[in-house]
């Protein structure tokens, strides 16, 4: 099954309008340079800063997505984003269930799941992520720990057009540790197994799962190039166009 890998950059909560533009404006100039590039790259800056870096890279075939989105679709919440209004800007993303959001908000599966599918109703692809702690690991938890995140924040209807997994390891991310490519692939490998499980062999098949957490341009051909890699979220390296596009140039 040939899946078409996904580079996805993460900047989190960094950058301001000038940075920010010019890093989305670099970003487009790189993907119009190399239009054959066997990936799609996506670019999730902060929600404030989502219509100034979508100008920015409109015509270059580059996609914007948020970091996270409500449950509902509209209503009295305030601080939150709708995934309405976020497809109403120009995304095509969003990512959900990062375990910077589940550590600092508190988010459950059960909310992921609600938030997934609420992005699906409005045309939006879900990144859902998971991951293990590294007591979790130690533990010897880490393929149960991701089997029941993933069973817990899927909702109903998702397939491969609408949903992507990105695995990140949460000892991973921002620690400059990485996952080996053993390490890798056998979560990928027993994430596509739960996969078949729960929305059958054929989604399973064709869904992107990708990999976050410290994922550099010194590491990501090895990591891109796993059987069950299907490209990288991306964290510190995606807020810099040099790291992030070396990332990207792997899927060529
Ligand atoms: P990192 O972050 O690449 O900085 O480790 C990845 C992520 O959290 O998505």
């Amino acid at each position: 099954m040939s899946r078409v890998p996904l580079i996805a950059g993460n900047w989190k909560m960094n950058g301001l309008v000038a940075d920010g533009t010019a890093l989305a404006a670099g970003v487009a100039a790189k993907r119009k340079g190399q239009p054959d590039l066997a990936c799609d790259v996506l670019i999730c800056p902060p929600a404030p800063l989502l219509a100034a870096v979508i100008a920015a890279v409109a015509g270059s075939g580059v996609a914007v997505g948020g970091q996270d989105c409500h449950a509902k679709v509209s209503g009295a919440h305030t601080g939150d984003t709708s995934p309405a209004l976020l497809k109403d800007l120009g995304c095509s993303y969003v990512i959900l269930g990062h375990s910077e959001r589940r550590g600092d908000h508190g988010e459950t599966d059960a909310q992921v799941k609600a938030k997934a599918a609420c992005a699906h109703g409005a045309g939006l692809i879900a990144i859902v992520c998971i991951g293990e702690t590294l007591a979790q690991r130690d533990d010897g938890q880490t393929i149960a720990v991701n089997k029941s995140q993933l069973r817990g924040s899927l909702p109903e209807g998702a397939n491969a057009a609408n949903t992507v997994i990105a695995y990140e390891p949460v000892w991973a991310i921002g620690t400059g540790r990485v996952a080996t490519p053993e390490q890798a692939q056998e979560v990928h490998a027993a994430i596509r197994a739960e996969l078949v499980e729960l929305i059958g062999e054929t989604e399973a098949d064709k869904m992107r799962i990708l990999y976050g957490g410290s994922m550099k341009p010194e590491n990501a051909a090895q990591l891109i190039a796993l059987p069950d890699v299907d490209g990288g979220l991306i964290g510190g390296a995606a807020l810099k166009v040099e790291d992030f596009w070396a990332i990207a140039r792997n899927c060529g």
